[in-house]
């Protein structure tokens, strides 16, 4: 018994996470700097949480009340637990330089154990949070090829689940008087795809081929390189600004004060909720130190991308939560978004009749959200092959492509598993969990430091998180804060997805860890 309890919170020292990074069979190529980590934030910073979930978080929806005008206060709330947690996984970046992010360092600080539900958990954030962006995106990316003209058969953009929700409210309205022409988009949607589809055995097949098509495609560009990819990356991101930009100069002469009053119609509860949903947009900037051991110089410049690509995400955010809320009325906007999943910014400059400008902005958003999921996809593959260099997962998933020195196995692996989720699932709820995950994740950061802080003291940090232990109780304090503002179902499933994790861990990862043949310290 002593021996397992042993193993579970055996600790991985520091020395050898760091030489381990240098075997030649593991290493990958170092070619990021600093303007590339913080484009890199960036381009999976900026995506589907500011262009499509920034409506809900106004509004508010059946699970919860608006923020309103007051959206302006969630993002500035958010952004302070973010900050606390930006500096810790600065701290945590600069002395433990590898691949592998939260789940890394909490191997050096916590055990193998949290370890182990760490890196499980970060699953909902890189793989549940690609698929939830692959959808939204695969949303945007059909409705901009309606307004082109071109159609894509009805039952290959949507998942079954959605499709039969649809095409039974459908058949109720149409039932009960309503003429197909007046249902919403959605719905009409819904009803071609069920009737259109193919059946097998008596079911009718539907899903999301472009959500499924764009994942498959980043897969073969993160497969083929980083340094590619990076650059791939910096075009995205200088698009995405000049979009965001458009739109925050072109809207703020349609702004009326009077849309700002009441600033915050549902009150604290109402901005508590808008901060938790306004989580969602800025979910990435933890994932630049998944890249910490493809960084030239990473003591010097994880800091700068971490805490930079938060920043100036943070004053765009709250620059477009303030034009986009004197633009719409909140009243407006939830009517709007009730009736049908619309683009929030593009219905805003829709509302002032600019409808050009409307297409700009969702032109906009299908590119910021291709950005998010080639980092998002990249974060989940060298999570995976941290854990199975670690022996936590099989080693296959380890290994690294003879040419283009990048893990090509997890790469793909993670790839078709994102691709094929997100070909048979609906994007409902899958925001909450990736928030409450990565919430999680983000807990146990802020805590470790406090504990690396006493246990590893005099250990070189290239950057030192100010203020400790203050700064990390705050970040956990107002990350479990934004926690409790999401639905109790999410509550639920994380939970349940927690405790599938300790089944696997039990049956496989304990007995395969590499850390029981090699030097360990052991926590007294
Ligand atoms: N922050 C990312 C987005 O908004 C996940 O899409």
């Amino acid at each position: 018994m002593k021996k397992i309890v042993d193993q579970l919170f055996r600790l991985k020292d520091l020395n050898l996470i760091l030489a381990e990074s240098h075997d030649p069979r593991h290493k990958l190529k170092k070619v990021l700097g600093p303007l590339e980590l913080v484009l890199f934030g960036i381009g999976v910073i900026v995506g589907a949480g500011i262009f499509a979930t920034v409506g809900t978080a106004a509004a508010g929806d059946s699970l919860r009340p608006g923020a309103g005008p007051a959206l302006i206060v969630s993002f500035a709330m958010t952004a302070v637990a973010c900050g606390f947690a930006a500096l810790c996984y600065a701290e945590f970046a600069s002395l433990v330089p590898i691949s592998g992010s939260a789940y890394t360092y909490s191997y050096a600080t916590f055990g193998e154990l949290v370890a182990w539900i760490i890196g499980w958990d970060l699953m909902l954030e890189y793989c549940v949070g690609s698929i939830a962006v692959s959808l939204s995106w695969s949303g945007y990316f059909t409705g901009l090829l309606n307004s082109l003209g071109i159609h894509l058969p009805a039952w290959t953009t949507i998942d079954l689940r959605s499709a039969m929700q649809g095409f039974n409210k459908a058949q109720a309205l149409l039932g009960s008087g309503t003429s197909f022409e007046s249902l919403t988009p959605a719905l009409q949607n819904a009803w071609n795809a069920i009737n259109a589809a193919p059946h097998i055995c008596g079911m009718p097949l539907t899903f999301n081929l472009p959500a499924c098509a764009i994942v498959l495609i980043l897969t073969a560009i993160l497969v083929r390189g980083i340094k590619e990819s990076s650059q791939f990356n910096v075009a995205i991101v200088i698009i995405k600004l000049l979009v965001l930009g458009f739109f925050i100069i072109l809207g703020s002469f349609y702004v009326k004060p009077e849309n700002w009053v009441p600033f915050a119609p549902n009150g604290f509860a109402g901005i508590k909720a808008g901060a938790a949903i306004a989580f969602f947009a800025y979910i990435g900037f933890d994932c630049v130190s998944t890249a910490a051991e493809e960084t030239r110089n990473p003591e010097r410049d994880m800091p700068i991308g971490i805490i930079g690509s938060l920043i100036v995400c943070t004053i765009i955010y709250m620059l477009v939560a303030a034009v986009f809320t004197g633009i719409i009325p909140v009243g407006l906007l939830k009517t709007s978004l009730a009736h049908g999943k619309a683009e929030p910014l593009a219905l805003a400059m829709q509302h002032i009749h600019l409808g050009w400008a409307a297409v700009i902005i969702a032109f906009g958003s299908i590119i910021a959200q291709i950005a998010v999921l080639l980092v998002l996809q990249m974060g989940q593959s060298r999570i995976f092959f941290s854990m199975a260099r670690d022996g936590l997962l099989p080693p296959v998933f380890s290994s690294v492509h003879e040419k283009f020195k990048t893990p090509h196995v997890t790469t793909i692996v993670t790839g078709l598993v994102i691709a094929v989720v997100a070909a048979f699932t609906n994007i409902d709820e899958m925001v909450d969990l990736t928030n409450i995950g990565t919430l999680f994740a983000f807990v146990l950061v802020c805590f470790g430091i406090v504990i690396l802080r006493v246990k590893e003291p005099d250990r070189p940090r290239g950057f030192r998180v100010p203020w400790s232990p203050v700064i990390p109780l705050l970040g956990v304090a107002s990350c479990i804060f934004l926690m409790t503002a999401l639905p109790g179902v999410t509550w639920v499933r994380f939970v349940i997805w927690l405790a599938v994790g300790l089944v696997v861990y039990f049956s496989y990862s304990i007995r395969h860890s590499r850390i029981r043949g090699l030097k360990l310290i052991h926590d007294k």
